[in-house]
């Protein structure tokens, strides 16, 4: 049976570990080729191995969000190695400073600004010449529960993951007549290497007050990317996806 992304390819940034691990992953078990980059390089090459042991076509590249010159390297591994780019998953990110806006500092604002936003920025903009090439192609930008609601402190993070889903939006609206879809998935509290160095009581609470009383498994927001990345939402451009164990539905 065909995969669900079969023939197509998928560049995902912070694929060595947690969600992004899992997208690459899934994706790979759908029929994509994935390239998927990272800063974290040990890990990143460990996950590659043991993907193409298992006889999937995936490939680690060293990729810091940041760096233009690293995006458009990761790009263009893509459209010679597998012959095309379809699918981007925007997934990198950082809590960086948990500081509220009193306490905040320059450096710690502009720390998660150039990851989490930049870095969002940076990866729309290299795929969309390899999509128009391939007559489009879908882009997934991972946003938050706090890119919608609000939480104490945290106003770095919550600013970044805020300006993505409207940086989706407006991707979405420019790249419609290219057949590029652009939509965010908002995932609520999800169980990664993330999360371990936040308070454990604050996750607790975190998870009592999710309506279904758990912090997702990062699978369960890799089916969310991989239906946004499938032709399957063929009609579907510029939403938030949330995917959130009912938090916001309070
Ligand atoms: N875990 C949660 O509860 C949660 C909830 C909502 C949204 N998110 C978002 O989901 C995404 C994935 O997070 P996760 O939970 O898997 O966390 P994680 O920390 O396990 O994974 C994030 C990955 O991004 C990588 N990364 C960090 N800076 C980078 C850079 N400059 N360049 C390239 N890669 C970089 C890290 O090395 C890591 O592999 C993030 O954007 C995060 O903000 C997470």
């Amino acid at each position: 049976m065909a995969g669900r992304v079969e023939g197509k390819v998928a560049l995902i940034s912070g694929g060595a570990r947690g969600q992004g691990a899992e997208h690459a992953r899934l994706l790979a078990e759908e029929g994509a080729a994935v390239v998927f980059g990272d800063i974290l390089d040990e890990a990143g090459n460990e996950l590659a191995e043991t993907l193409a042991d298992e006889g999937f076509a995936a490939r680690y590249v060293h990729l810091d969000v940041t760096a233009p010159a690293d995006w458009k390297a990761a790009a263009a591994l893509c459209e010679s190695e597998f012959g095309g780019l379809d699918i981007v998953v925007n997934n990198a990110g950082i809590v960086g400073s948990t500081a509220s806006v009193s306490d905040e500092t320059e450096a710690g604002w502009e720390q998660l600004i150039a990851v989490n936003q930049t870095g969002v920025l940076l990866g729309m903009k290299v795929a969309i010449e390899p999509m128009r090439r391939r007559g489009g192609g879908s882009i997934i930008n991972t946003s938050s529960i706090w890119g919608l609601a609000g939480t104490e402190e945290y106003i770095g993070y919550q600013a970044t993951k805020g300006a993505v889903r409207l940086m989706t939006k407006s991707a979405a609206l420019t790249y419609a007549p290219d057949k590029i879809r652009v939509n965010a998935v908002l995932p609520g509290l999800v169980m990664t290497p993330m999360i371990d160095d936040e308070p454990e009581e604050s996750i607790a609470e975190l998870a009592r007050t999710t309506p279904l009383g758990r912090g997702a498994e990062p699978r369960e927001i890799s089916y969310a990317v991989l239906y946004l990345a499938s032709d399957e939402s063929a009609f579907v451009t510029g939403i938030d996806l949330v995917v959130d164990g009912g938090f916001l539905a309070r």
